[in-house]
Formats: C-alpha cells, structure tokens, sequence
C-alpha cells in the first residue's frame, strides 16, 4: 500500500460539504431510516442531492437518489420502504457535474453490485475514467466519484476479494477524500477510507456507523473512533480492521467516549441551531470553564518556558486569539495572534524552538491553521492546540491539546466556540498572572463563580432589542464596527458575523484608525456600532462616536450601564452590566452583537445556519 497518491497540495480538497452516513447492522435489523436520520442530522452541511443505497435481505441493490431536500425526496423515493441491514448514504454538494440525479451520491458500477459514497475531491480521477473507458467500463455521471465503484469492479474483475480491490482502488486515487462502500459481492461489510477528508466511525449496540461527523449518529452512540489521515478498512461481524495505506500496516484507534448527548445535536426548539448556539453560552462556557481547570497546568508549563509566543488561527478563531493577545498584554505576557494563512511569510523567519505555537480552531481541521502549526514543528517550537473537537487533526499534530467543552456547534457561523475559546484563554491568563504574582481575585469572582448567570442577564435583556434593531438594518449595505483595546476584537468578531450570515457590507475596525479613511463614508444613518468597555480608552471612544455622529452616522452603542456620556450620543444602545470592563468582556459584549447578526439575517430572507459559500470547516487553502 506504500505508493498512495497524495498531492502536495491535499488540502486542495474542496470544503467539506458533502455528507457520508453508513450502517451496518450485526442482527439482522432494517437500517434503512436510520440512515435517512443521518442523513437529517448531516444537512446543517449545506447540500443540493442525496441518496441512499441498501443490500436487501435479497442481496440485491435498492439505490434511490435525487435532487432537492431530504423531506421532499423522501416523499418522492420513499427512502422509509427501503429494507437491508447494510447501507449507505450522501448529501451532495456539487463539485464535478451539475445538480442531477445521475451526479447525486452513490454511484455504482456497471454491474450494479458495488455501491460508494464520496466527500472530497479526487484529483486525477480523468486520465483513471478514460483508462477505464477503453476498457469498457460504461460512465453515467460527470463526477469524479464513479471511477471509484468501477476501479473496485475492475480489481475483482482481475481476481481480487472485495477488499484487496478496493485497496488497489484506493491506491489510484489522487487528492482527498472520504470513502464508504458496500457491495452485494460482501453484504456483511461496510468499507471506508479517510485521506484529509473527515471520517468517524460509530460503535453502537449490534451497529456500526460511519459518518463525515459525529452529530450524524449522536443519537444513538457516543462511542467513536476518529479514524485519520491515510486510514483504510472495515467493520464487520468481526469488527473494526484498520490499515494505514502511508504507515502501510494495520493500525490500532482508540475508542473515544465524545461527551456530548443526543439533545446537543437537535435544534432544540429553536428555529435555527444558531440561535439556539447563541442562547447555549451561559452552560457552554461554564462547561469549558470546568473543563479547563483539568487541563489548563500543562499549558500553563508551556507558556512558562516559552521566549515568544505565537497565537495562530483563522477567522472567528483569530479574533478570539486577538483578544487573547490583548489581554495576556494587560498582563506584561508577550504574545503575537497571527492569521494563520499570513503565518510563514509575517513570522515564520522568526520562529525557533524556543517558541511556544498556540492553534486555536474549534473544527480543528482548518488547513491554514494545519499549515501554519506543522511549519511551526518543523522549525522546533512547541505547539498547544485549544479546540472543540477531540480527536481532530490539530490534536493530533499538537504536542498538547485543550478540549473546550462548547459541545457540538451545527451552524456555520461559531458563536459558542468563540466564546469557549476567549474563555480558555482568558483561564490561562488568569492562573499565569497570578502566578506571577497579580491580584486576580475580581475577575476570577465572576469568571469562575457566576458568568454563566451573567451571560444569560445579557441574553434575556438583547434579544428583544437586537430583534427591534434588526428591522432598521435590514436595507442597510453597509456598517461599521468600531473598538478599542480590548474592545477591538469583539468589534471585529461582531462585523465578520454580520458579513457572514446577514451579507452586509461589514467592516470591524480599531476606533482611533477610523479618522485615517474610513470616515470618509459616513453619510446620513450610516450604523456604526461601538463596543465601549468602561476603561481607560472610554474618552477616547467618545471622540470617535462624536466624529461619526456629526457626519450623520447612526451609533449603536454596546457598553456598560451608566455609562452616561456614551449613551447620551447614542441613538441605540445594548447595556452590559458593570463589572465586565477587563479581559471577560467578549463574554458578555458579543452576546447582543451575535443576535444582531442573527435577526437581521432571518429579517433579510438568509438561512443563518447555512450561509452562502461558507463550510463549517475549510480544508482549502
Ligand atoms: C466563523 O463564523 C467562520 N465560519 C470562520 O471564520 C471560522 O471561524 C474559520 O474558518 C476558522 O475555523 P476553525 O475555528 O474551525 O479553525
């Protein structure tokens, strides 16, 4: 299995859009609809197609696929007939080929005896379909996944048990992907392959599943194995056997006990899971905040010893370590937040192996940030990842890993994982200086004993607000977010939210920078949004409001109560409690902003759970 074909360029993949669900039952008991449920849990992925396929008791193929929702094609294909104790299952989202039925997942070959479903992308699967083609292999569809059915055919074809054909198949391909077949050939088995594409496998009660993620299966198990890059198998009667086509050998994984349950995964009765994210904060940081304290020493040990260090992440991620930045700087800690895609080229030429590298991604599977923290091992520094996801490909490229304890986050926008990861840092942050010797008992009073009950003052006291507000920004193009000093990341954090889910023109800006350019567009009932934290940068963001405002700006003020001056030149404002001023403040200031974002978005016809060109982990570079 040496020669697999990886490109340089893996990550080239393509998002992660499409969804895998697969089961095999080991007592004989009709998988159908639970396939289709998982297919149901997997659609917060964004897709335009799906299928099922099944072995029935017959051993025959029952394959049913088209394009649409799952609930329409459900009624249409009568996916609840469908009857096997094997199966799989795909949401597509078209990559190669148009929306047709004959490009939807799965695909077969010419026989109609081996059934895959795909997600990712497979580089050269042209030059291996002409192949194919001369050797008569007939093609119904334009994606790059059906060479995969037929290159298993042609290996069987040539002598080769189900299995060892589909290791030479795999070893063909070129790219990433995630890989889940069955065939009538073996009806007792589902086989998988993971390269640089998501794949977990669930062990459940006389089942097993195989999922692109976790939530698929969360309702009926939280037993699960991660599989990883290079992993190749099947589970069966007999079990689990994996191989690893870049190890070539066969590979032991651990079975993880993901501690999260079922109602984690559902919406919950909220209308969107971003919503019902938003209103989670309260016991998801609270959840970290305990989590955390198991696992924070060591980190702490890593900080200690390191001469620089570095705070690498993309998107929401980065603004959280931004902040991160920010207020280890309060502290007299030195750190430097970089963009993970700017990493090697800002400061690559200065990290060594004394440094200390901190990933921060709550999917931890973002390729920039993959990128930047194996640049940083390879130049000697150490690397510590703080992410949501146990077992993801940063903790396995980390010489240690915090779990944040946000629990699964099903819409594309973070806004739980945001704050969970301004918490891990901020409890870091807080054990370090007074380790060296700062009076943290305020802050740590209302950060380890009641921030919870502070989160949701917040959320009960904005939503109604930001849902009023949101009527006014609906025909708005444009705004402004503007903060300063600890402020600032949550102004850019509340902007890229706005841009995200709502797409408005939003900008996050530092308040002091505005007067250098941007004030320029200011014209009547322009919003811009200020996050005032009651410190000592308050009279200064009084100039910039007042600067705005005389050009006829409209100003939305996030800021403490009381705060008189700021609130006198403010057409609307969302009051924070006192006390929040310091390094707690994205914990309560972005709550108003996130259900900004949030009302405004539904206000304007947007699906805020599955924006536009966005995936809730990129793998592209
Ligand atoms: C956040 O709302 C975005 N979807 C995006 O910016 C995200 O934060 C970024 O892609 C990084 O993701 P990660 O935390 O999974 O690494």
């Amino acid at each position: 299995m040496r020669d697999v074909l990886v490109s340089e360029h893996v990550i080239e993949a393509g998002y992660n859009l499409c969804g895998i669900g697969a089961c095999l039952s080991l007592i004989k008991r009709n998988i159908a609809g639970k396939i289709l449920i998982m297919l149901k849990n997997l659609e917060y992925r964004g897709y335009d197609s799906a299928g099922i396929a099944v072995i029935t008791p017959e051993n025959t193929l029952d394959l049913r696929k088209g394009v649409g929702k799952i609930d329409d094609l459900k009624n249409k294909l009568h996916f609840d007939q469908m009857v096997g104790f094997v199966g799989i299952g795909h949401t597509r989202w078209a990559t190669h080929g148009g929306v047709t039925e004959e490009n939807a997942h799965p695909h077969t070959d010419c026989d109609g005896r081996i059934v895959v479903v795909h997600n990712g992308i497979i580089e050269n699967y042209l030059e291996i379909r002409k192949e194919l083609e001369t050797r008569g292999h007939k093609f119904r569809s334009d994606t790059d996944t059906e060479i995969v059915p037929h290159l298993i055919e042609e290996f069987i074809k040539r002598g080769n048990d189900f299995y060892e054909a589909f290791k030479n198949a795999v070893k063909k391909l070129k790219g990433a992907y995630a890989l889940a077949v069955v065939s009538t050939y073996e009806p007792n088995k589902i086989l998988f392959a993971r390269v640089f594409s998501p794949l977990v496998i669930g062990l459940g009660t006389d089942e097993y599943y195989i999922a692109s993620d976790i939530p698929a299966f969360l309702e009926w198990t939280n037993k699960v194995i991660i599989l990883e890059d290079g992993d190749i198998g099947y589970v069966s009667q007999g079990g689990v056997l994996i191989e690893n086509v870049f190890l070539n050998r066969r590979v032991h994984r651990d079975v993880t006990t993901i501690p999260w349950t079922k109602e984690m995964a559902k919406k919950g009765g909220f209308p969107h899971f971003m919503l019902k994210e938003i209103f989670e904060q309260p016991q998801s940081v609270s959840r970290t905040i305990l989590m955390a304290r198991k696992q924070i020493d060591r980190f702490l040990d890593y900080l200690e010893k390191a001469e620089e260090v570095y705070i690498v992440a993309a998107g929401t991620s980065y603004y959280a370590s931004l902040h991160g930045q920010y207020a280890f700087a309060k502290y007299g800690l030195r750190s430097r937040a970089v963009v993970a895609s700017e990493f090697i080229e800002e400061v690559g030429g200065f990290i060594g192996n004394k440094d200390l590298v901190i990933g921060v991604s709550q999917s931890g599977e973002t390729a920039d940030t993959l990128l930047a923290l194996r640049y940083a091992k390879k130049k000697g520094a150490k690397v510590v990842a703080i992410t949501n996801v146990i077992g993801s490909a940063i903790t396995r490229i980390s010489d240690y890993s915090i779990i944040m304890g946000a629990g699964p986050e099903i819409g594309v926008a973070a806004t739980k994982t945001f704050t969970a990861q301004v918490a891990v840092l901020n409890y870091a942050l807080i054990k370090w200086a007074e380790m060296h010797g700062y009076d943290m008992d305020d802050v740590k009073r209302v950060f380890l004993n009641n921030i919870g009950e502070k989160i949701s003052n917040v959320l009960e006291k904005a939503n109604s607000l930001a849902k009023k507000l949101s009527e006014w920004m609906v025909p708005k193009s444009n705004a402004y977010y503007l903060g300063r000093g600890l402020g600032l990341p949550i102004a850019l954090e509340g902007a890229l939210k706005m841009k995200e889910i709502a797409y408005i023109h939003a900008e996050g800006y530092p308040a002091g920078e505005s007067k250098h350019g941007p004030i320029a567009l200011i014209e009547k009932d322009f919003p811009v949004i200020s996050i005032v934290l009651n410190d000592h940068l308050q009279e200064k963001m009084l100039i910039a409001i007042e600067e705005m405002k005389s050009r006829g700006a409209y100003i939305i003020s996030v800021c403490e109560e009381g705060m008189k001056k700021i609130q006198e030149k403010s057409d609307f404002i969302f009051e924070i409690p006192s006390g929040f001023s310091n390094i707690l403040a994205p914990l309560v200031y972005i709550i108003p902003l996130q259900l900004l974002a949030y009302y405004t978005a539904v206000k304007r016809g947007c699906d805020p759970d599955k924006p536009r060109n966005l995936a809730k982990s990129v793998t592209v570079e």
